[in-house]
């Protein structure tokens, strides 16, 4: 196993100086010391975000103006619009489409898409799908007269299988939404490999990716990956809440969508942007690309861009790794008695730093705040919950305790964690 597969730490003098950047990483102000290992219910806040949101928002000037403020608040909404588009989703043409969520951004993408193309008898999705991706897919179909198709998760990997997706394309599919990566095990799909091979079924397809989870982990590149659609959340994404960002392909801009009439189809804003989302989400990909230049030398902030994600990642897969299998002093998950790695696998390569776990004897609702006891926020997701029901259940489970740091997080808050655990699982 070479290095990258086991992932690539940063320096404990730079991790440090990453977490630093962060709003409340090692305390609540109010809740005292804590670690925050619920990144994917709503991550860390990057301070430059937050203040250059609470900044721009004390201006009462109108974005939408030709001189003084208002100009150079309608700035943000330019630049910024072009900046997600080009830097974090890679794309080299298509609009951004704007909602207050990731899930308003989604239905609206799926439902021009379903609305408006005449041809096709069906639209697949996945088990494993957040709600807003699925359920976008079901809607459609149903308003629509279409055949709804769900793929079922793989039990033992956690993830989906590139060959069983393709099972239930046909040249009538309409549209395929896939996730980039599961929210609940983890899971990287091939999205590039799913897209190429429903193409070859049938090359008219509408392929969407759902990237909320991936979004703070990997670059995304919806050239590469070949999709009409994908999507993220800043609040899930170092940056702020009020706001889903979808990327939107030429095509899909095409279609006849919610839009004032005389403005081009690329613009899918209606009424006036929030410049302080923009400028929020900037700072992040500043940060970044910030990470990007401490590894490389380059200009091109797409480059540096790409370059920090494949450093965080890296960070993230160490830091998976050492959970997992631990140290000499301190167990991994995988060895400490009782605990339970659900859909675990050998290959992190196919995984983002979320991980499905539990441990024998406890019910997840109580192992929680026996976690926030001993310092560290985790959340469960159940099958009694709407949000989390189908998914738990197509991966065999009833529930599970979503561990998932990120990447400015160290080996020792690893650690701590590892202990904590091995002492609640003695506890049992
Ligand atoms: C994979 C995935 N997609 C979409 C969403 C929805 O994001 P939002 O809350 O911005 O609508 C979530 C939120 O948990 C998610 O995990």
């Amino acid at each position: 196993m070479n290095n990258e597969e086991r992932g690539i730490l940063f320096s404990d003098e730079y991790q440090k100086s990453l977490k630093a950047q962060f709003c409340y990483a090692d305390a609540d102000p109010e809740h005292g010391e804590r670690l925050f290992f619920e990144n994917s219910g709503g991550s860390l806040r990057l301070r430059k975000a937050v203040e250059v949101k609470a900044q721009i928002e004390e201006f009462p000037d109108c974005p939408e103006r030709v001189r003084g403020r208002g100009y150079e608040l309608s700035h943000y909404v330019a630049d910024g619009t072009k900046d997600i588009l080009e830097t974090v989703f890679g794309a080299k043409s298509g609009g951004l489409l704007t909602e207050l969520t990731a899930s308003q951004s989604m239905f609206q993408a799926v439902g021009t898409i379903m609305t408006n193309v005449k041809w096709g008898t069906n639209a697949v999705t996945s088990s494993l799908e957040h709600p807003s991706a699925h359920d976008a897919v079901e809607f459609y179909c149903t308003q629509t007269g279409r055949e709804f198709r769900v793929v079922p998760a793989n039990k033992t990997t956690g993830g989906l299988d590139v060959d069983e997706i393709m099972k239930y394309v046909d040249k009538d599919t309409v549209l395929l939404s896939i996730m980039a990566a599961s929210n609940i095990s983890g899971n990287i799909m091939d999205i590039k490999e799913i897209a190429r091979r429903a193409k070859e079924i049938n090359p008219e397809i509408y392929i969407v990716s759902d990237a909320v989870q991936h979004a703070p982990h990997a670059a995304i590149d919806v050239e590469d990956w070949g999709v009409d659609v994908s999507n993220f959340a800043p609040y899930k994404f170092f940056g702020v809440r009020g706001c889903g960002f979808c990327y939107v392909s030429d095509r899909v801009c095409a279609l006849p969508h919610h839009k004032l009439i005389h403005k081009d189809d690329h613009v899918w804003a209606l009424g006036t942007p929030t410049p302080a989302n923009f400028a929020a989400m900037m700072a992040v990909i500043d940060y970044v690309c910030e990470i990007g230049a401490h590894f490389i030398d380059s200009t091109d902030r797409r480059t540096l861009y790409v370059e920090g994600m494949h450093r965080i990642h890296l960070q993230e897969r160490a830091l998976l790794y050492r959970m997992l299998e631990g140290t000499d002093e301190v167990p991994g998950l995988r060895h400490i008695e009782k605990a339970e790695v659900y859909v675990d696998m050998e290959d992190l390569t196919y995984k983002d730093l979320i991980v499905a776990m539990g441990i024998k004897g406890i019910e997840f609702a109580d192992l929680s705040q026996k976690y926030l006891e001993h310092g560290i926020t985790v959340f469960e997701r159940l099958n009694t919950s709407p949000y989390s029901k189908r998914i738990v259940e197509s991966l065999g489970l009833e529930g599970a305790i979503r561990v998932s740091p990120l990447h400015c997080h160290g080996t020792d808050d690893i650690d701590k964690f590892l202990k904590a655990t091995k002492d609640i699982a003695e506890t049992v």
